[in-house]
């Protein structure tokens, strides 16, 4: 069967934020045909692939007509006839057709749902699952580690609290679907008790509950008391992981939390941050520094010692040359994988490739936009990614990922099986 790509199609539809994006339907002309839609951050990274939006009065600017005019106009005609089989040509030659360092011109959001979809379609033509396909001749992956929202803040919840995301791994969790239970059971037991304390107000950007909490440290012991209520035992069943996101409150080594009317300088930050580790059984913590703050990193890196997981995202934004760097210095310990941060599927594996050569550990993430596209678990599967996380335990833009890893637990020869707890970088 022909894998020579025949159509792209763009289509604009909507994500989990009521915001437009892009759609990239594929066919090749053996007739197989892929689908993928780009999500869409909210606190990126300055280094991450750009999306293109119209700017216009349309949506108040975050309109995609001109992202999919460039898919029509430019991207579509480029890639006909090309080996949908050959990723990494049909990625290079956008990358070279955008031609900017950030992909601004035909938009980040153009090229990754192209590059997916490419890889959707060359799949179905192999008559191969995605994550079989992106597997090749490696063996593919157990099912990924779950990181799970329970609280929003941030930039996702208005600021209510300054830090973005208290989430659960069930780090003692047998299976992946026992750690969806484990989840589901926490996440119940802290809605109750919030609900119990007049504390709740709504679901954040990515399905956590909005909080009405005094201050951010209120959001940890609420945290660790729901795990406790839940009857899974905190630490050893479930855990607790953070991600700060500290660019969007954190600028030239200073840090300024509104909730609790203070300004903490590098140090003051590192310090509060360690001291939670102390008190709560956290296991990983995502951006606990600004992303313009590497002497900070090296520095939180080397405090909190080998037993907690530090994951860079506006750090290092999916990109191998970043994460390269951030390992000769020594700054975190493991990477956060977004396709869309990078803006093609090739540069995702290369950030993957180059996190693996510098021993840094790797989770598979969805952004704060999201749809009913479910690739990243695909991706986290094939290319034998050990965590993935996609925001909170409601809203189906969240649930289609988890549920379509209940359905890969049953097409892969290790079942619902996790990676070995070993193989991951904390300790508890
Ligand atoms: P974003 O949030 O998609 O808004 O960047 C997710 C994250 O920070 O990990
Ligand atoms: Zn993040």
């Amino acid at each position: 069967m022909s894998m020579n790509i025949e159509t792209v199609t763009g289509r604009r539809v909507w994500d989990s934020r009521g915001r437009p994006t892009v759609e990239v339907d594929v066919t090749l002309a053996g007739g197989a045909r892929g689908r993928a839609i780009a999500p869409a951050g909210a606190s990126t990274g300055s280094g991450e692939a750009v999306d293109l939006r119209d700017r216009g009065a349309s949506q108040s600017g975050m309109d995609v007509t001109r992202a999919l005019a460039g898919i029509a106009d430019e991207i579509a005609p480029a890639l006909a006839g090309m080996d949908a089989a050959d990723q990494a040509a049909v990625d290079r030659r956008m990358i070279d057709l955008d031609g900017t360092p950030n992909k601004s011109r035909l938009g980040g959001n153009a090229l990754i749902a192209t590059s997916m979809a490419v890889a959707h379609a060359a799949a179905a033509g192999a008559g191969l699952p995605l994550w079989r396909y992106l597997a090749g001749d490696n063996a593919p992956g157990a099912l990924p580690l779950p990181e799970i929202q329970i609280f929003g803040g941030g930039a996702h919840a208005g600021r209510r609290i300054d830090i973005q995301d208290l989430m659960v791994i069930a780090v003692g969790a047998s299976d992946f679907a026992t750690a969806l239970d484990w989840t589901a059971d926490v996440y119940r037991a802290a809605g109750k008790l919030m609900a119990e304390r007049g504390k709740l107000s709504g679901v954040a950007d990515e399905g956590g509950f909005w909080p009405l909490f005094d201050s951010n440290e209120e959001a940890l012991s609420t945290l660790l008391r729901a795990i406790e209520r839940s009857g899974h035992r905190p630490g050893e069943d479930v855990a607790i992981s953070l991600d700060i996101a500290a660019s969007e409150f954190g600028e030239n080594g200073s840090y300024r939390l509104d909730r609790e009317n203070r300004t903490l300088d590098r140090a003051g930050m590192a310090d509060m941050l360690l001291e939670w580790t102390k008190r709560y059984p956290i296991v990983s913590i995502e951006d606990p520094l600004a992303e313009d703050d590497e002497a900070g990193l090296v520095e939180f890196t080397r405090a909190a010692g080998p037993t907690l997981q530090i994951i860079g995202d506006d750090f290092l934004v999916t990109n191998a040359a970043r994460v390269r760097h951030a390992a000769s210095v020594g700054a975190c310990n493991a990477v956060l994988i977004k396709p869309n941060q990078a803006g093609t599927l090739t540069e995702t594996r290369a950030a993957l490739e180059a996190a693996r050569e510098a021993g840094y550990s790797a989770v598979v993430s969805a952004r704060s936009g999201e749809t009913e596209d479910v690739t990243i678990v695909h991706l986290a599967v094939g290319w034998n990614v050990p965590q993935l996380k996609v925001g909170s335990f409601t809203r189906s833009e969240r649930m289609a990922k988890w549920n379509e890893g209940l359905r890969l637990a049953e097409q892969l020869p290790t079942g619902g099986e996790l990676p070995p707890r070993a193989s991951l970088p904390w300790k508890v």
